[in-house]
């Protein structure tokens, strides 16, 4: 079942999903937190950070990356190692070795799909993923047509998903890797909870079908439905077409802190 939290702006959205991460690790000090890229997830390492400061102790947090590009050179600013140690690790002060990300640099890429698989397992699971979404419903690199079953994988990149990330290339599509490894559908619906952030307009059409589509493999997200515990944590722009409520959080500056 897909729970709807809708906050003013991006800023808010992300302050949610944080402060539910928070709680888990307060509770779970050793908790196994799936991690996205792109710009969604930003926000929400933004707060973390500050609840890092206010006194919260990740020190024995276990990280998993959802994805990560196939053929970039291990310190390239794009891949998702990087941007995770840059944009997650360094601002919470959290060890690079309790960080897990699939190797897409190595030659054989299914054994290290399987590899990644295992280590998820031997970790216990992970207890909540943080997910993004494509325009076109991705969630990890699992594109349109990825089977529900599917685990770890290398997997191919849409044009549309290779366009999008583009910005993060300088601008040149050419330079985007067309291949990464994926945590497949079936990994990210074994994880015990699950946060989606979508915040933009250009989101409000991937969110509709994900949440009020039919369950089918033309919309990845959409099989999210069928796990018992998602939360999408939307902006008013994304929201447009599946709630006509108000948010749940005033506009005000009183909300800054958890
Ligand atoms: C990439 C990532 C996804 C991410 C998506 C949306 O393709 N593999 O995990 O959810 O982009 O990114 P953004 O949040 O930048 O729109």
């Amino acid at each position: 079942m897909i729970s709807l939290d809708v906050s003013v702006d991006a800023q808010a959205a992300g302050r949610a999903a944080a402060v539910r991460i928070g709680q888990l690790i307060e509770a779970m000090p050793r908790a196994v937190i799936g991690v996205a890229t792109g710009s969604s997830p930003l926000p929400v390492y933004a707060h973390l950070a500050r609840l890092v400061a206010d006194g919260l102790d990740v020190g024995e947090v276990r990280w998993f990356a959802l994805d990560e590009y196939v053929g970039l050179p291990p310190r390239h600013p794009a891949s998702f190692r990087h941007v995770l140690e840059r944009e997650l690790l360094a601002p919470l002060g959290a060890d690079p070795a309790l960080l897990h990300v699939p190797d897409g640099s190595a030659r054989d890429l299914d054994a290290a799909a399987a590899d990644y698989e295992r280590d998820i397992t031997d970790a216990g699971g992970i207890d909540l993923q943080l997910l993004g979404i494509g325009t076109n419903g991705h969630v990890g690199f699992n594109e349109p047509k990825t089977p529900f079953d599917s685990r770890t994988h290398p997997a191919w990149l849409a044009p549309q998903t290779r366009q999008a990330n583009a910005r993060f290339f300088g601008g040149r599509v050419e330079d985007v890797p067309r291949r990464c490894l994926t945590q497949g559908l079936a990994t990210i619906m074994r994880s015990r909870a699950i946060e989606l952030i979508a915040t933009g307009a250009h989101k409000a059409a991937a969110v509709c079908c994900a949440v009020l589509g039919p369950v089918t493999v033309e919309c990845p997200a959409s099989v999210l439905q069928t796990h018992p515990d998602v939360t999408f944590r939307l902006d008013v722009a994304a929201a447009c077409q599946v709630q006509v409520s108000a948010p749940s959080e005033p506009n005000d500056g009183t909300a800054d802190s958890p």
